[in-house]
């Protein structure tokens, strides 16, 4: 779907993006795993909460998303009066592709008691359905608002869902999605790794499995492993999430050294985002000429889904009262 039908080059082909950007009064928004040369032209950079937040504070008349269509839906959802292009409509993530819509309302009617805590990583539909949305970096701050004796179904990600339920002592119904990026690190090479490294930290996005996270001395999003490499004492960092966010690690620290934890071949090809992948510079010069491929939602599944990212972004901004929660 949308094949790139240019073939300039180079700066040639930055310089027409900007053109572009400025004549639709655009703004480029990348998540971290982008291909570096997309980084590099966006706005702004960042994580899932983050881009969203960016897309509803922005006045321009466009956003040229660079990331996954989950990313470039919430968007829209919203910022409904912009425009909104995804260089790549096929730009899908296996955690939505793990929870369809009818499944996931089945799975609600038969638990009528519990909440759905919902992982940002679903479709628009599966958004209506839930009660609130979640991301990694939002995911404790909120799971921590709810009360104690409140039941919480949390989907789809049943390895973010794990993680939270161990560190807050949390019971919940996990829905069994799995990110195919997380799922394919490797622990035996992983502690082969550490031992290649002794004294280096572990970082691990938090849809990595218990068996990769035990290993992890911090765990949290994109922007908190960020955080964690300027932080940190050390000048060594295994980063054990997708490896296009070494590129930002590289910009800012360049004196430090940052590996990518190894698949199960010991290499960490497998753990680039094939999904991510496909977006490129031609797309998006093509999708910011042609303004197309956009991203429409009906507006009554927009109002609906919006519902769930609101209560996210208030809870998130710790604005709701623990008597708010509940309920759609
Ligand atoms: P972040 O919110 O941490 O950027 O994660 C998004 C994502 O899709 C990770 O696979
Ligand atoms: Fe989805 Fe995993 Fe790719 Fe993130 S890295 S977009 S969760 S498939």
């Amino acid at each position: 779907m949308n094949a790139p039908v240019v073939n300039l080059s180079g700066l040639y082909l930055r310089e027409e993006i900007l053109r572009l950007k400025k004549a639709r009064n655009a703004i480029i928004l990348a998540h971290y795993y982008q291909r570096p040369e997309l980084q590099d032209i966006a706005d702004f950079v960042g994580d899932s909460l983050e881009l969203s937040k960016k897309a509803q504070a922005s006045d321009a008349d466009v956003i040229a998303f660079c990331g996954v269509r989950f990313m470039a839906e919430t968007a829209k959802i919203l910022a409904p009066e912009k425009i909104v292009v995804l260089p790549d409509l096929d730009a899908g993530c296996s955690l939505e592709d793990s929870c369809p819509p009818d499944k996931f309302k089945a799975f609600r009617e038969a638990h009528p008691d519990h909440i759905a805590l919902t992982y940002i990583n679903c479709s628009t539909e599966v958004k209506a359905l839930s009660d609130i949305i979640v991301t990694s970096s939002s995911a404790e701050k909120i799971l921590a608002q709810i009360p104690e004796s409140q039941p919480i179904i949390f989907g789809p990600d049943r390895h973010l869902g794990g993680y939270l339920s161990r560190k807050l002592g949390r019971e919940m119904l996990l829905w069994p999605g799995v990110c195919i990026v997380h799922e394919a690190f490797s622990e035996t090479e992983l502690v082969k790794l550490k031992a290649q490294h002794p004294g280096a930290p572990v970082a691990a996005h938090p849809e990595c499995p218990a068996h990769i996270v035990d290993h992890a001395d911090y765990v949290g999003s994109t922007s908190g492993i960020l955080q964690y490499a300027k932080d940190m004492p050390g000048d060594t960092l295994i980063v054990a999430t997708e490896p296009h966010i070494i590129h930002q690690m590289e910009k800012a620290m360049p004196d430090k050294t940052f590996i990518g934890a190894p698949g199960a071949d010991g290499n960490c090809n497998c753990n680039i985002c094939p999904y991510m992948a496909l977006n490129t510079m031609e797309k998006l010069y093509v999708c910011l000429r042609d303004l197309e491929p956009r991203v429409e939602i009906e507006e009554g599944l927009r109002v609906q889904a919006k519902k769930s990212l609101d209560r996210m972004l208030e809870m998130a901004a710790g604005t709701v009262g623990q008597g708010d929660l509940g309920g759609r």
